[in-house]
């Protein structure tokens, strides 16, 4: 079976490296028996406790995507080595009201792209927190850390480097691999 896998991107920049990478994968990813779909956050409104009493529409629809795939891929930029804003709103838009956590027993996978030589590793050790946290269990190995490259995923998400495409491709048998293994987590207790 291929599995319903929805992308979050962690930045809603225009000319998103990490939107091109989400792009790529989605291209790679047939081939690992996984369908990759983004869950747009650009409309999602800043959370607030208020919300919670009347959940805004943007994050009704948010939060029922997320239910409604087999796993979640985060794909992020680093921003002052932690997460964006942006993609902490998301997580804790999908997180609330208190009970109804969206994201709870969710198998995930963390990936992302920067200037920098750690290649937003920093960023993902925050995110891999908030996940734990969320009891969202998230691939461990391998970790996939990447540098920004001038040329090395086009437009269209042909990614040019043939090790890069290699090291994706077994980035995403791994996850498919994880998301299998945690399947269980998303099943009831039995009594
Ligand atoms: C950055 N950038 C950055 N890069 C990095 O490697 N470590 C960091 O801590 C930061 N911090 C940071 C903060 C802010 C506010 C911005 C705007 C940028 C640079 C970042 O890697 C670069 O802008 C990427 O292109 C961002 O990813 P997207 O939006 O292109 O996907």
């Amino acid at each position: 079976t291929t599995y319903d896998v929805g992308i979050i991107v962690g930045s809603i920049s225009s000319t998103s490296i990490n939107r091109r990478l989400a792009r790529a994968l989605t291209v790679l990813a047939p081939e690992a028996g996984l369908r990759l779909t983004e869950i747009p956050i650009r409309s999602l409104p800043m959370y607030s406790a208020d919300h919670d009493a009347a959940i805004p529409a943007e994050a009704a629809e948010f939060k029922r995507a997320i239910e409604a795939s087999d796993a979640i891929i985060v794909v992020t930029p680093e921003y002052n080595r932690s997460v964006p804003g942006v993609l902490k709103n998301a997580l804790d838009t999908a997180s609330r009201p208190w009970g109804d956590n969206s994201l709870a027993g969710k198998p995930t996978a963390v990936i992302g792209m920067s200037i920098g030589t750690i290649g937003t590793a920093a960023s993902q050790q925050h995110l891999r927190n908030i996940l734990a946290f969320l009891a969202a269990p998230t691939l461990t190995q391998p970790e996939a850390y990447l540098q920004i490259q001038e040329g090395l995923i086009t437009d269209d998400g042909t990614v040019t480097d043939v090790l890069t495409a290699e090291f994706l491709m077994s980035w995403l048998v791994a996850a498919r691999e994880h998301f299998e293994r945690a399947r269980p987590a998303l099943e009831p207790i039995p009594a």
